[in-house]
C-alpha cells in the first residue's frame, strides 16, 4: 500500500514555542511572577518600617547629642549639621507628658501626614508604602516612635519623604533584578524538567502516531513503550496494542481482498472455458449411443451448476449489488416462474406448493427477489435430494407469503432434515456457511445482502429439523402522505 497522503503540515513536527513547551515556559513564567509579586509587596512595606526606625534611632543620637551639651544650648550652625547628619526636619522627645522640641529649624515645617510605628499592621504598613509611590516622595512626613536608647516615652520627628521615595525605588529595582534573574533560572529548570519528563514523550507519541497513520501496515513504525511506569508509559503500551491490532487486520483484510481478485479472475475464465465444453456437450447429447444418451443429461446438468457457481461467484466479487429497482408486482407469478425452472432440473422430483395469494402483492425488484427465491428453493431442494435419495418424491417445499401492515413475508418451508448446526452459526456469511458438499456458501449470503438492500430482512424461523423454514421480511418503500409534504421541516 503507497504511504497515504497528509493534510498540509500536519507532518511538520509542532513549532517549539507555539506548542506544548512554549505554553509551558509562558505559565511557568507567569506563575513566578504572581509568586515574586507576593514576596515583594511586604518586603517593601517592611523596607520602608526598617528605613524609618533607623531615622529614628539617628534622631535620638542627635537628641542625646543635644541633650549633653552646657546648659543644652547649641549654636545655630550646629543645630543645622546634626538635623542634616540625621536627615530629618524637626525632633521632639516626649518625657512623661512633657513635650520637649529638641532641635528644629528657624521656621518648623507643615506636616502633610503622620505614621505612628509602634502600632503600624502589616495591611496598614503595605498601604502607606503604597502611598510613598504614589506621592513620589513630595511630601513631609511626620514619625512617632518609642525611643529604643534614650530615655524618653516618645521619640517625634518630621521628615522629607524624598529621600525614603528614593531608597524604596532603589530597592525595588534591586528587588526586581533579582526577580528577573531568579525566574529565568526557575523557568531554565523548569522547561528542562518538564521537556525531559512530559514534553518529549508526549512529542514522541505524537510524531510516531503521525508515522504509524502514513503506512499502518508497516510494522516497524509501531511504538516500541520507553517501560515507563507513569501514565505516558500506559499511553505507549495501549498504543502499541492499537497499532499492532490496527496492522494485523489490514493485512489480514488485504490478504482476503487479494483472495477476492484471484478467485473473481479464475472465475471469469473458468466460465468462459465451462461455457464452450457446454456447447459441446449438447452437440454430445445428440449422438443415439444410449450410454452416451444416459450420461449427457448429467454431464450438461453438472456443467450448468458450474457455470452457474462461477456467475454467482464473480457477482458477490463486484464491489456491490446495484441498488434494487423496486416495482409492485403479483408475487405468486414469480414464484411460479422459479419453481418451474427448478422442475425443469433433471433429477427433480419433489413436489413444489405455491401457496401465494393470488393478489398478494410485493413491492421489490423483481429480478433480485426472483435470484433470493431461487437460492432459498434451490436449498430445500439440495437438502431434501442430499437427505431422501429414494423417497425423493416425499420431499415437499411450500411457498407462503401473507401482507403485515407496510410489509409483505414471504416463507420457504421444506421436510428435509433441517438445518444443520454447524451451518446455522455461519449461515448468512460468504463461504462460511455451507455443510453441503460442493456447496460454496454464498447463496445465503448474496440472497441475505440483496434483501437488506431492499431494507428487509431474511432469517432462519425454524431450522432444527424436521424441516426448515426461512422468512423473507421485505417492507414496502415510504409512500408519499396525500399533503406530499413528508420529512418537511417546520420553520
Ligand atoms: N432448507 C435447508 N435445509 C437444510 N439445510 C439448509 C437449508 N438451506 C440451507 N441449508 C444449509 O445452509 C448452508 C448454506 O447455504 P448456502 O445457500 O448459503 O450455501 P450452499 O447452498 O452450501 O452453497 P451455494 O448456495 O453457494 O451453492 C447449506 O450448505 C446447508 O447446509
Ligand atoms: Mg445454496
Amino acid at each position: 500500500m503507497s504511504e497515504r497522503k497528509q493534510p498540509h503540515g500536519s507532518r511538520s513536527r509542532t513549532p517549539r514555542f507555539s506548542g506544548l513547551t512554549g505554553k509551558v515556559l509562558v505559565l511557568a513564567a507567569i506563575f513566578l511572577m504572581v509568586g515574586e509579586l507576593l514576596v515583594f509587596v511586604p518586603s517593601i512595606a517592611n523596607f520602608r518600617i526598617n528605613w524609618l526606625k533607623q531615622r529614628v534611632a539617628t534622631a535620638e543620637i542627635a537628641a542625646l547629642a543635644v541633650e549633653a551639651a552646657a546648659d543644652r544650648s547649641i549654636s545655630q550652625s550646629l543645630r543645622k549639621e546634626l538635623l542634616e547628619r540625621a536627615g530629618v526636619l524637626v525632633i521632639v522627645v516626649r518625657r512623661d507628658d512633657t513635650r520637649k522640641l529638641v532641635l528644629s529649624p528657624d521656621s518648623p515645617p507643615m506636616i502633610d501626614t503622620s505614621f505612628d510605628l509602634r502600632e503600624a499592621s502589616p495591611v496598614e504598613a503595605i498601604i502607606d508604602a503604597g502611598m510613598t509611590f504614589m506621592h513620589g516622595g513630595n511630601r513631609v512626613i511626620g514619625v512617632v516612635d518609642k525611643p529604643s536608647s534614650m530615655k524618653a516615652n516618645l521619640v517625634e520627628l518630621a521628615l522629607d519623604e524624598h529621600p525614603l521615595f528614593e531608597a524604596m525605588v532603589r530597592y525595588a529595582i534591586n528587588i526586581l533584578t533579582l526577580s528577573i534573574i531568579l525566574a529565568l533560572i526557575l523557568a531554565a529548570l523548569l522547561f528542562f524538567a518538564l521537556n525531559r519528563l512530559l514534553v518529549n514523550p508526549v512529542r514522541r507519541l505524537s510524531a510516531n502516531m503521525q508515522s504509524f497513520s502514513g503506512n499502518p501496515e508497516d510494522r516497524s513504525r509501531i511504538i516500541e513503550p520507553s517501560g515507563r511506569r507513569d501514565e505516558i508509559g500506559v499511553a505507549e503500551v495501549e498504543l502499541q496494542q492499537m497499532q499492532t491490532e490496527l496492522a494485523d487486520m489490514l493485512s489480514q483484510k488485504n490478504r482476503l481482498a487479494s483472495l477476492g481478485l484471484a478467485v473473481s479472475k479464475v472465475s471469469h475464465d473458468l466460465r468462459n472455458m465451462l461455457a464452450s465444453a457446454q456447447l459441446i456437450s449438447d452437440r454430445l447429447g445428440m449422438v443415439e449411443d444410449p450410454t452416451v444418451q444416459r450420461f449427457a443429461p448429467k454431464l450438461i446438468a453438472s456443467l450448468d451448476r458450474a457455470i452457474a457457481f462461477c456467475a454467482d461467484t464473480l457477482k458477490f466479487g463486484r464491489a456491490q449489488e446495484p441498488p434494487p429497482r423496486r416495482e409492485m408486482f403479483a408475487l405468486r407469478g414469480l414464484v411460479d416462474e422459479v419453481l418451474d425452472l427448478l422442475i425443469t432440473e433433471a433429477a427433480s422430483q419433489v413436489v413444489f406448493f405455491n401457496e401465494v395469494p393470488d393478489k398478494l402483492k410485493a413491492d421489490a425488484d423483481r429480478d433480485q427477489l426472483f435470484r433470493v427465491l431461487m437460492n432459498l428453493i434451490r436449498n430445500a431442494v439440495q437438502a431434501l435430494e442430499a437427505a431422501m435419495p429414494e423417497a425423493l418424491s416425499e420431499g415437499q417445499v411450500h411457498v407462503r407469503a401473507h401482507r403485515d401492515g407496510p410489509a409483505c413475508i414471504i416463507e420457504v418451508a421444506d421436510n428435509g432434515p433441517g438445518v444443520a448446526e454447524k451451518a446455522r452459526a455461519h449461515l448468512f456469511e460468504a463461504f462460511r456457511g455451507s455443510q453441503r458438499q460442493g456447496g460454496t456458501g454464498l447463496g445465503l449470503a448474496i440472497s441475505s445482502e440483496l434483501v437488506r438492500a431492499h431494507g428487509g430482512q431474511i432469517r432462519l424461523v425454524d431450522g432444527s429439523g424436521p424441516g426448515a423454514v426461512f422468512q423473507i421480511i421485505i417492507p414496502d418503500r415510504l409512500q408519499e402522505v396525500a399533503t406530499g409534504r413528508r420529512g418537511e421541516r417546520s420553520a
